[in-house]
């Protein structure tokens, strides 16, 4: 039996001063490489939520989309991109958010939920919360319900979850 929680931790990298000095940038890509962390990652947030609960999963860009998308197959539900802004190519809404230093904007396809989806948010970091609620909040804006958010890792020490109150949010590891 494989202990996931400890698994992610192993091969999750810790990387210094990336994208630039006092920064240590969490590397998950040596989790991708190993197929058993991946797959258990993918199974562990389909599990949680259980299929047939959830219509749509949203990924966010860009590393948020490796895990969502094979979310989305074995929930047996559709992909929905989040992207940064300029890269979808239909009508879409936006939504800008702070960082430490400027503003982010992430957008979605304006039909691409329906009214009354049920969506799952999936990336693999929550750090500030900035991204999640902003995506969030552009499900909400189209008419659908956001059932939850599920994520790889969840810095804690930014305090992410307290931009996300009444969501479910579920981190498989937490430092
Ligand atoms: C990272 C991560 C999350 C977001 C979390 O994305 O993948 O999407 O930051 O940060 P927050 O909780 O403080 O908003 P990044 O913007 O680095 O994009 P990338 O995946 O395209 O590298």
């Amino acid at each position: 039996m494989v202990d996931l929680a400890k698994l992610i931790r192993e091969r999750i990298r810790d990387v210094d001063d990336y994208p630039k000095p006092g920064v240590v940038f969490k590397d998950i890509t040596p989790l991708l490489a190993d197929h058993v962390a991946f797959a258990g990652v993918v199974d562990a947030i389909v599990n949680h939520h259980g299929r047939g609960t959830i219509d749509k999963i949203v990924g966010i860009e860009a590393r948020g989309f490796i895990l969502a998308a094979p979310v989305a197959y074995h929930f047996g539900a559709g992909f929905v991109p989040v992207r940064k802004k300029g890269k979808l190519p239909s009508r879409t809404d936006a939504e800008t958010y702070d960082l430490e230093y400027g503003t982010e904007t992430i957008e979605i396809h304006l039909d691409a939920l329906d009214s009354g989806d049920r969506v799952l948010i999936v990336d693999d970091v929550l750090a500030t919360g900035g991204t999640a609620r902003a995506a969030a909040d552009l499900v909400r804006r189209s008419g659908a319900e956001v059932a939850g958010l599920s994520v790889l890792l969840e810095l804690s020490f930014l305090h992410g979850r307290d931009k996300l109150r009444n969501m479910d949010v579920h981190s498989l590891v937490t430092v």
